[in-house]
């Protein structure tokens, strides 16, 4: 569900750009050395930011970005780490689409993508807009280290089973799936706000790991 509009978020945001960029592009192809790290993580549609929050705490020897297009969202997840003064170190978020991350990243950047619970955008018309779709994997295809992967989560059975067909149709191996996560204890991999529900609701959560495929002719 969208999240009701917040007034104060877009005054909210300019006043912390230092914490939350609107355009990090002076960054590119930097991150490594600005977080003084050899793992680059960014998690895209971070919602209130609880998952990069606590896996940044969780690993502080990795370098951790949070994407979020919706400004009241992006603003709620900033606010976390403001208002509590939290150690941010290794944690930066930028509040826009990740349709720009080309602009933002270099290439082979980044080392491990996060897709948590990732809008399922239902009609056939806007399949185009979901994260997981070839118009993304491509763009992250680009992005990503040459090992790099990514980490996809959801609670969305025919999104997980779309998702399978266009990783495997667009230069990447699956190297882990599950249709019950959750099913045994995974301390090491945060759970986020909408995985709470669900876990709450009893429903499966789908998970897989995707590895960049180092040579790859697409046709
Ligand atoms: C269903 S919420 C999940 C939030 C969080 N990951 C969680 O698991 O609790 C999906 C989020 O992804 C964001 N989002 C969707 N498309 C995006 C895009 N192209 N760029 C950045 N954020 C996006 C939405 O605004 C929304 O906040």
């Amino acid at each position: 569900m969208r999240m009701r509009k917040k007034k104060w978020a877009d005054p909210f945001l300019e006043e912390h750009r230092d914490y939350i960029f609107d355009d990090p592009s002076a960054y590119k192809g930097k991150w490594h050395d600005f977080f003084h790290t050899e793992e680059l993580h960014v998690e895209l549609g971070m919602g209130k930011g609880g998952y990069l929050i606590k896996m940044a705490e969780m690993y502080p020897k990795a370098g951790w970005i949070g994407v979020e297009k919706d400004h009241s969202a992006a603003a709620v997840a900033a606010r976390k780490v403001i208002d509590n003064d939290l150690p941010r170190e290794n944690h930066r978020m930028i509040s826009g689409n990740a349709e720009r991350l080309a602009e933002w990243f270099a290439e082979g950047e980044i080392d491990v993508l996060h897709l948590n619970f990732s809008d399922p955008w239902p009609k056939t018309y806007t399949h185009k807009r979901r994260l997981s779709s070839s118009r993304f994997l491509e763009l992250y295809r680009l992005v990503l280290a040459e090992n790099g992967h990514i980490e996809m989560k959801t609670d969305n059975q025919k999104l997980f089973e779309y998702s399978v067909i266009c990783f495997l149709e667009n230069g990447f191996t699956l190297t882990e799936i599950s249709v019950d996560y959750r099913r045994e204890e995974h301390p090491e991999d945060a759970v986020t706000e909408y995985e709470q529900k669900f876990i709450d609701e009893g429903k499966p959560i789908y998970r897989l790991c995707a590895v960049r495929q180092k040579e790859c002719v697409l046709q």
